[in-house]
């Protein structure tokens, strides 16, 4: 499901939500938050509207949002805005592209992924994962949901396949899980199965 960020912001801008808006963040990707293994400060890569950037913030961090989806990062602000409960400059949200990271000054101890690199070609991919590599300090936590071929979607990625993504001496400790991923890929929500990869930086 290789669409490019055009794609993306079409799909931001439609009168209906795009089928992974649900208004909350992934269980699986909260779950890691509340176990306190994020360190500050938190990168969520293909933030989207921010709802899980906000609720990292909500749990006392610092985090930059960054999507290529200008319409996604607007009502990301917007939401950031109408929260009562961040408090100021502890979440921004960014228009950028992933596969240009090194553009960014940013240094991130966590990194999110809740559903972004399963959307990128493998080239995109690549550059992705190398641009991790070079903002991300060493002991820096990766984490990455994608969508499971086994969701029976007609794509998606498989274990193996994200463990490739991030082989090499940049990463260690690379684990791979099952999870789901919340979604309304015909109107209902429904639970998809999932993959969560944990790696570090070295
Ligand atoms: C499946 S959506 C997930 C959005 C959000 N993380 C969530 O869980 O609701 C994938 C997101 O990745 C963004 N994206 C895709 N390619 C991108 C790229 N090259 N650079 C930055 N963001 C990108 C899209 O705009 C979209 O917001």
């Amino acid at each position: 499901m290789a669409r490019q960020p055009h794609d993306f912001d079409a799909l931001y801008a439609g009168a209906d939500p795009p089928p992974w808006e649900i208004g909350r963040p992934q269980p699986a990707l909260l779950a890691l938050v509340r176990r306190s293994v994020v360190a500050d400060p938190v990168l969520d890569v293909g933030c989207g509207t921010g709802v899980l950037a906000l609720a990292v913030a909500r749990a006392g961090h610092r985090v930059v949002g960054v999507d290529a989806a200008a319409h996604a990062i607007s009502r990301a602000r917007e939401r950031a805005a109408e929260s009562i409960v961040v408090p100021p400059g502890e979440v921004r949200f960014e228009v950028a592209d992933v596969r240009r990271l090194d553009r960014l000054d940013l240094r991130p101890r966590t990194v999110l992924d809740s559903g972004l690199l399963h959307s990128l070609d493998d080239a995109g991919r690549t550059a992705y994962v190398a641009g991790l590599a070079a903002i991300c300090p060493p002991d820096a936590l990766v984490a990455v949901l994608a969508m499971s071929v086994a969701a029976g979607l007609g794509w998606g990625t498989t274990g193996d396949r994200l463990r490739e993504a991030f082989e090499g001496p940049a990463w260690s400790a690379t684990a791979v899980s099952y999870a789901e991923i919340a979604a309304r890929p015909a109107g209902e929500e429904q639970h998809l199965p999932a993959l969560l990869l944990t790696t570090r930086r070295t």
